[in-house]
């Protein structure tokens, strides 16, 4: 680096600053960093980097200063030290916790030790301005020696990869606005990818697709040996067109590459010397998941991004040979069985294929038999490259692998498209749909759209392939909620279905398997026993939500929290019986132990199967359900039209969906309205905005997500409706068991208010009328029910909770009438006399639902099925029900009015008297509650503990929710804590703590007065 007269004149102005601030005696560094910080910034263009203050570090830390690249690549850090305390000590204590040493100084002012390549390399006095002047050159131009091994090289590269796909896509964008050539270039290219990949594909994923080609094709070049890859590859050879355009201006290809030569060539020295395959493969399966993991995440998550482990693929391609050859007397090796990976990532799976197949028939079958899609471009090039590579293994020579369509499998199934890319791949891809698929095998994408609808990151719909699911797996179903009916892997199990076209054939797939034992999934699975002949499921497990013990990481095969299975489904036209095999790998097993199974197993022959019956709601793993439970009366039907279906009550509701709690809940009023009125003006001017910008159909890019958007709220921009804050719309809401908090109750702002319009329709209802409210179904925590008032919130303490009101009315509040059927009280009457009333049935249904022998015993139905409610053989057993639900109701609706338990005060006379609560907690044995540093509450009584809602106690979520806390995403804060009342909360701890115990008492009467004999015969 050339040290220039600014250079010198930044090192005097240094110097100057500090001795300013040396005459106020100020030493401490938070001050005085500023003048090497400024020092810094006036080097660093020199060097063409840019220096970053504060910027976080991948392991959390913080160097004082970073400097980027204008590739974004990190390549020097700074950290300025207190010049009180001894450098070299807090410099190891700082290499201690993760401070990279790359190029790395740090300084106190007074001295600076420079650390590059992991060693010190210069100890200077900074107070001499030759050496302070020494240090900078140094920093500055330093380049990281080349990475020394492969294996290091491969694990840098993987670190770097988000960075330098930040970087380029900078280098795009600004491509974007200056060069003509490219924006026609780019315009051209995504209308083609609309045409043939996807019609929403946005401009972005289309610049990702730029930068997994700039970052890779050398690589698959180099590394790989494949010097034509470029050109032989119908797809590259597209995209080169554009890139050819990007870097016809101001963006050179070259000085580009020489950029990433630091670990490029490191890279591509250690491959030379390695001639396996396989190590390589590695390197390209590491590249596949952490490019999109580091960096395109958003795709990551909605194509389903991960590798298949070997054995798994192992397992599968084994198990389709055996039944291959069982029951249809051929093999993968038969010219004419034609095979198709629908979603092949890398594609393992063909490439284990090949490895199968008998040498005399590897040229045709690969020719002819073998097919695979990929809908992203990087795994389209490893799945090219692996395939083409397995085939060179094999026999010597290098032939380009016909069978792989860059394409959207389940686009393909709806309908013509003219052309789909390049017209090789259009070719392909009409030689594919032609070809009698035999065996359908792969590892299909799971994500049932996205989790929030600011994460701007939707799944695609598929008009065709999403009717078939409706006209079956969702017609057939029993369950309310529906949406996880066209999750991705859904999809790909009714498209493989339908892919076979009524011929014998196979579909193997590993995938998610909540279809095996979830409620929702009960019309998909009478369809598969209807589409196949013979089903075996092999449970992998691994689903953390399920049994909270376990471990992604550790348990899950694909490191991930849902569970996983291997299906394989046979269609056999020899076989009339439908059967159902089913195994399960032991719970706790480990990952690793889970794949040495699979390794040992070697195929589905070795399994230990167990036949299962599927029962007559389809259920396939029926352990636990009780038979007699069917004869009891409906609570209430699934379907609210369903007229006539006898159930004991007309009308539920599910509670308030609004999907922004955050900003239409608040425990304050006065906070509340402001925020709702601010959030309406903002959405009010997004309408305008959009309006101006003459109405864009892609409504998704052009909100501005500082709003907390929902698809609802989007299609409401698009109508132009306005929002208007009524005062009237502010209600009173039971958000948690035993917490109340005000909603901004509207249908703008809700998403699903449900029917609280019809139950609660004012103020003055709340008074009179109840619900109770239950939890939804497949609600995978424990059981449970509460009364309130109030609207309750859709997820009160159970998932989807389901409220079934006392009255409903009309929505002006008239027209009151009793919700429990005539047909019910018809029943009752007749079992218990004339003399039984409505309101006797609802509290008697209060009092079942709590009946400890009633929910174990029936805990498996009442996951699947909504509650049915058993008569009693007695009358005095039906009178004793009555009075306890009555009590225990009175006591949750009223729990304000409890008196409060007499709970022993200790107060901290160290500190002044306070109320104010920020979080409360439990002391380890339960006996007292910190209330907080002034307060604590002793003599808890444990039985408190044992009346749970959910999966907490009712004093536990009285300290959840009674807490300070802000979301992160939003910035809003929930302050629990009242100006007007300021001993609400520990009033509220004294008052649910006997609510709590009388719970417990009353149930416990119950439990001994009315015995589950009572209802069995
Ligand atoms: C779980 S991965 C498959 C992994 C593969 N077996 C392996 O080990 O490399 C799923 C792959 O399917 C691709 N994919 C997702 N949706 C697709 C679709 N609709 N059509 C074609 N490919 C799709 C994803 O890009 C991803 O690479």
């Amino acid at each position: 680096m050339q040290i220039t007269a600014t250079h010198k004149k930044a090192v005097d102005q240094y110097y100057h600053e500090l001795a300013a601030y040396l005459e106020q005696d100020v030493t401490h560094e938070t001050a005085v960093r500023s003048a090497f910080q400024n020092l810094l910034a006036v080097y660093a263009p020199s060097a063409n980097w840019i220096l970053i203050p504060e910027e976080p570090l991948a392991n959390g830390k913080r160097p004082d200063g970073t400097m980027r690249d204008t590739f974004r690549l990190p390549r020097g850090y700074w950290e300025a030290k207190d010049s009180r305390d001894d450098l070299l000590t807090e410099v190891r204590k700082k290499i201690g916790i993760g401070y990279p040493t790359i190029n790395t100084i740090f300084e106190d002012t007074r001295r600076a030790i420079l650390y590059q390549n992991n060693k010190i390399a210069l100890d200077v006095d900074l107070t001499k301005r030759d050496q302070l002047i020494d240090l900078l050159r140094q920093f500055f131009s330093y380049t990281e020696p080349d990475i020394a091994t492969f294996e290091a090289a491969v694990d840098e590269f993987k670190q770097r990869i988000p960075d330098l796909a930040k970087g380029l896509l900078e280098r795009i964008k600004e491509e974007h606005a200056k060069n003509a050539k490219f924006v026609n270039a780019f315009a051209t290219f995504l209308e083609l990818c609309r045409t043939s990949l996807n019609p929403q594909i946005g401009r972005e994923a289309v610049d990702e697709m730029l930068v997994q080609h700039l970052l890779t094709e050398r690589l698959f070049r180099t590394i790989f040996n494949n010097p034509d890859f470029t050109n032989r590859n119908v797809i590259a050879v597209e995209i080169e067109k554009v890139i050819q355009a990007l870097t016809s201006r101001a963006f050179n290809r070259n000085d580009f590459e020489r950029s990433l030569d630091r670990f490029y060539v490191a890279i591509e020295g250690a491959a030379k010397t390695l001639d396996n395959w396989t190590e390589k493969q590695h390197f390209l399966d590491t590249v596949y998941e952490r490019f999109f993991q580091g960096f395109s995440i958003k795709q990551a998550d909605t194509h389903g991004i991960v590798y298949t482990p070997q054995e798994i693929v192992d397992f599968m391609c084994a198990s389709v040979e055996e039944v291959l050859q069982r029951e249809f007397q051929t093999s993968l090796s038969a010219p004419g069985v034609k095979v198709l990976d629908p979603c092949t990532g890398t594609g393992n799976f063909v490439v284990n294929i090949l490895r199968r197949i008998t040498g005399s028939n590897l040229a045709y079958k690969y020719a002819n038999d073998l097919f695979c899609n990929e809908i992203m471009l990087l795994p389209y090039y490893i799945a090219s490259l692996n395939i083409e590579h397995a085939y060179y293994e094999r026999t010597g020579e290098y032939k380009s692998f016909e069978g792989i369509c860059f394409a959207d499998t389940l686009e393909l199934a709806e309908g013509q498209q003219p052309s789909l890319f390049v017209e090789e791949n259009t070719e392909r891809i009409e030689r594919e749909k032609a070809a009698p698929i035999m065996v359908v095998i792969g590892n299909p994408p799971y994500n049932v759209g996205q989790k929030s609808e600011n994460d701007n990151n939707k799944n695609h719909k598929y008009p065709v392939i999403d009717e078939r699911i409706k006209e079956t797996y969702v017609r057939d179903s029993d369950a309310t909620l529906k949406t996880q009916l066209y999750d991705a892997y859904v999809r790909f199990f009714r498209w493989a279905a339908d892919r076979l076209q009524g011929r014998d054939g196979i579909v193997c797939y590993v995938s998610n398997n909540s279809f095996v034992d979830q409620i929702t999934f009960d019309g998909m699975r009478k369809h598969l026993l209807r589409d196949f002949t013979q089903v075996y499921h092999l449970d992998l497990h691994g689903n953390v939500r399920k049994n909270p013990k376990l471990s992604g990481t550790t348990h899950n095969v694909f490191g991930i929290q849902i569970g996983v299975g291997i299906t394989l489904a046979v269609k056999s036209s020899k076989h009339t019986r439908r059967i159902i095999y089913y195994y399960r790998v032991p719970e706790f097993w480990r990952r690793t132990e889970k794949l040495t199974f699979l390794a040992q197993k070697g195929g589905l022959n070795n399994v230990d199967w167990t036949e299962l019956q599927p029962n007559e709601k389809d259920s396939w793993i029926t352990e636990g359900l009780r038979p007699e439970y069917s004869t009891f009366l409906p609570l209430l039907t699934k379907d609210i039209a369903d007229l006539g279906v006898k159930t004991m009550s007309k009308v539920y509701s599910v509670g308030v969906h609004t999907a922004r709690d955050n900003v239409v809940y608040d425990f304050d009023l006065a906070k509340l309205t402001e925020r709702i009125n601010r959030f309406i003006t903002d959405y009010n001017t997004e309408i305008l905005r959009w309006v101006a910008a003459e109405r864009p159909s892609d409504i998704d890019s052009f909100v501005n997500y500082k709003l907390k958007w929902s698809e609802h709220l989007k299609g409401e921009l698009k109508r132009e409706r306005r929002g208007r804050l009524e005062y009237e719309h502010f209600r009173h809401t039971l958000y948690r068991p035993f917490c109340k908090k005000w909603l901004y109750y509207d249908t703008l702002l809700c998403d699903r208010p449900s029917l609280f319009d019809k139950i609660f329709p004012l103020p003055s209802t709340e008074i009179e009328n109840i619900v109770i409210c239950i939890p939804g179904l497949g609600n995978r925590r424990e059981s449970g029910c509460l009364a309130t008032n109030s609207i309750p919130s859709m997820d009160l303490a159970f998932e989807k909770a389901r409220s079934i009101p006392y009255y409903t009315y009309a929505k002006d509040g008239s027209n009151r009438r009793e919700n429990i059927t005539d047909w019910a009280l018809a029943q009752f009457q007749a079992a218990y006399g004339e003399q039984v009333t409505k309101l006797d049935i609802f509290h008697y249904v209060y009092a079942m639902l709590h009946h400890p022998q009633y929910r174990e015993r029936y805990a498996e139905n009442l996951k699947r099925e909504l509650p049915r409610i058993p008569l009693l053989k007695e009358r005095g057993a039906f009178d004793i029900c009555v009075q306890i639900g009555k009590q225990l109701m009175e006591l949750h609706l009223h729990y304000e009015q409890a008196p409060e338990y007499p709970l022993t005060w200790l107060e901290n006379n160290d500190v002044p008297v306070n109320w104010y609560v920020k979080k409360m907690k439990l002391t380890p044995d339960k006996s007292a509650l910190v209330y907080n540093e002034w307060l604590t509450l002793s003599g808890l009584p444990q039985e408190c503990f044992q009346y749970r809602l959910g999966n907490r106690s009712a004093l536990e979520w009285i300290i959840d929710q009674y807490q300070v806390s802000t979301d992160k995403r939003s910035g809003i804060t929930s302050d629990p804590n009242r100006l007007d009342e300021e001993q609400y909360i520990v009033r509220l701890v004294g008052k649910v703590v006997t609510v709590s115990v009388e719970t417990v008492r009353l149930v416990g009467e119950l439990a001994k007065d009315v015995k589950q004999e009572e209802w069995l015969d």
